[in-house]
């Protein structure tokens, strides 16, 4: 027996999986190598056909492309690069006629440095109104050489870079707590308050569902711009990362978001620890949701998936949020590669990556079963998820990419010291047999394509049994069946150490950590994370779907 789901509209953000698209990445219509609007429209059915509820667009607007798109030039338009407004009003009603529900980004803390904003405030010099947009001081030292305060950029190098006046003299700096192409805001100012304001209600009229608001809890300063030293001062106090004076400006965009029908929300892309102050993001008058980045900083540890589930529900569950379960995105490395990966080098956050001199490189059928097994276990867990195009392929971090072809922004702060975020941003493979694997039908590709992809293609996946493709979709279809996302979980006790088994709406999820098999306890198996991916004759599983009662190491099974 499975419950029936609840009505679709009826909060539906408190239990529904969504998929991100990487613009740059997904599909490329005109064939330039940069993934574009009409190329996403196009392959939306796919994204429905997995079984997801809705679709994050990461920024597809006006950009001087220095940061993968984060850097916006004009937020209420569409790069030329990925088309045009009009292509986004297609792309939406596609996204309606399939049944989604659309998510896009919207970037506060900074603009590009070619925002008209930005550039009237060089033009307008020291004092002005239009500098008080930005965060502008003087330098200090006899001559205004050093920086205000000591505060480093999330890339690396300071978080201020100086202006040269149109005469060469230098002047001012203004700060920059990524690329020196993207100055903060200064949010204390209300013309700033109001231009957001502005801004969602121009996405919230062209009908999109919500926004997954970038560097959430970065809006906010700490009061004086005063000095700090990471690794020496409390990272509580972190001067720029999670200070409370954000919150006021969340509730402002609450109440606008609540004053549209249907259920509109904001997810915070929030650097916050631990998450019990995370949470603080998520109450009733704040946004809906905050992404459980702790979680997707899990290693491959029994122990410690279980602690940060308990915790995450306990955290989110204090202020009546759901947890908010993600593992991959554009700025981490991929969860398949992360989780098969045992050293310390396996850090989620700082944007290191992997590239050609890493010597960590784990081995790729290892990276799919504990991808796979990792995310059975995640999607039969109550509350939201958020998944990241191409997981449901199994792709691994690609690490091939050579220097030439490097484009975060990270590689070039740090010297090539820290590899970045290319690696999981590589366009997806389509078909095996195509041009970029059919990216687009010219072959072209801003960042290349690595030859694993062309066994990994979603043709070689679509309708094969036992692909890590359709085992995404098992997963989200028996989800939505037995009501899972609504659901609360319960551990299972009197396993051993290594087996990670709870139950959640009648469903049983076992997860072997360990290098031994385990019996699977009595029940019918109705999803097996390991089907189809088995290396050795050892496994049974080809013939008889999920029968022999084994779970192997590195696998999830769902029972009932
Ligand atoms: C967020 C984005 C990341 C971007 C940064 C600066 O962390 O996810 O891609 O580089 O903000 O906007
Ligand atoms: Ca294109």
């Amino acid at each position: 027996m499975t419950t029936p789901t609840t009505p679709h509209n009826d909060e539906w953000w408190r239990s529904a999986v969504i998929y991100q698209v990487y613009p740059r990445s997904f599909g490329d219509a005109n064939g330039d190598g940069i993934g574009d609007l009409p190329g996403i429209t196009a392959r939306m059915e796919q994204i429905a056909r997995l079984g997801v509820d809705a679709v994050w667009l990461s920024p597809f607007y006006k950009s001087s492309h220095k940061d993968g798109g984060y850097d916006v030039s004009d937020f209420c338009d569409v790069d030329p690069i990925h088309g045009t407004l009009a292509d986004f009003d297609a792309l939406a009603a596609e996204v309606k006629r399939v049944g989604l529900k659309l998510i896009v980004d919207i970037v506060p803390n900074h603009s590009s440095t070619e925002h008209v904003w930005f550039q009237e405030a060089l033009a307008a010099g020291p004092g002005s109104a239009e500098r008080a947009r930005y965060i502008f001081r003087d330098g200090k030292g006899d001559n205004g050489e050093l920086p205000p305060n000591n505060w480093l950029s999330v890339f690396g190098g300071p978080a201020w870079t100086r202006v040269i006046g149109p005469d060469g003299a230098p002047e001012q700096w203004y700060m920059n707590i990524f690329d020196s192409s993207q100055p903060d805001f200064d949010w204390t100012n209300e013309w700033v308050q109001e231009q957001f304001d502005d801004i969602l209600r121009f996405w919230l009229d062209r009908g999109v569902d919500g926004f997954r608001v970038d560097v959430a809890a970065g809006l906010a300063k700490k009061a004086g711009l005063p000095d700090w030293t990471d690794g020496v001062d409390d990272p509580a106090d972190h001067p720029f990362f999670g200070d409370p004076g954000s919150h006021e400006y969340w509730r402002r965009w609450r109440a606008i978001t609540d004053s549209y029908p249907g259920e509109r929300i904001l997810c915070a892309e929030a650097g916050v620890d631990p998450l019990s102050k995370l949470a603080l993001w998520v109450r009733p008058d704040e946004m809906h949701q905050a992404f459980n980045f702790p979680y997707a900083g899990v290693k491959w540890d029994p122990k410690g998936i279980r602690a940060i589930i308990d915790e995450s529900l306990e955290a989110f569950g204090s202020v009546g949020a759901p947890s908010t379960w993600v593992q991959s995105n554009h700025d981490q490395v991929r969860h398949t590669t992360r989780l098969a990966m045992n050293d310390d080098e396996t850090r989620t956050g700082d944007l290191s990556g992997l590239g050609p001199r890493s010597t960590n490189v784990p081995d790729l059928a290892l990276s799919i079963r504990r991808g796979r097994a990792s995310t059975a276990l995640m999607l039969g867990l109550p509350g939201s998820a958020y998944l990241y195009q191409g997981e449901e392929l199994g792709l691994p971090e690609v690490h091939e990419i050579p220097d030439s072809f490097r484009q975060d922004p990270t590689f070039f702060r740090t010297a090539g010291e820290r590899y970045g975020r290319d690696g999981c941003r590589v366009p997806i493979p389509w078909k095996a047999d195509a041009p970029a694997y059919g990216f687009n039908t010219t072959g072209e590709s801003w960042l290349p394509q690595p030859s694993v992809f062309r066994e990994l293609a979603y043709d070689q996946q679509d309708g094969v049994s036992g692909s890590t493709l359709e085992m995404y979709r098992a997963a989200l279809r028996l989800r939505h069946e037995h009501n899972l996302g609504h659901g609360s979980l319960t551990w299972i006790d009197g396993l051993p150490d290594h087996i990670v088994g709870y139950e959640n709406n009648g469903v049983r999820s076992y997860t072997n950590y360990g290098t031994e098999p385990f019996e699977i306890p009595a029940g019918r198996v109705i999803l097996d994370s390991g089907y189809g991916i088995h290396a050795t004759a050892a496994d049974s599983h080809d013939s008889a779907e999920y029968g022999d009662g084994i779970l192997l190491p590195d696998e999830t099974v769902w029972v009932v």
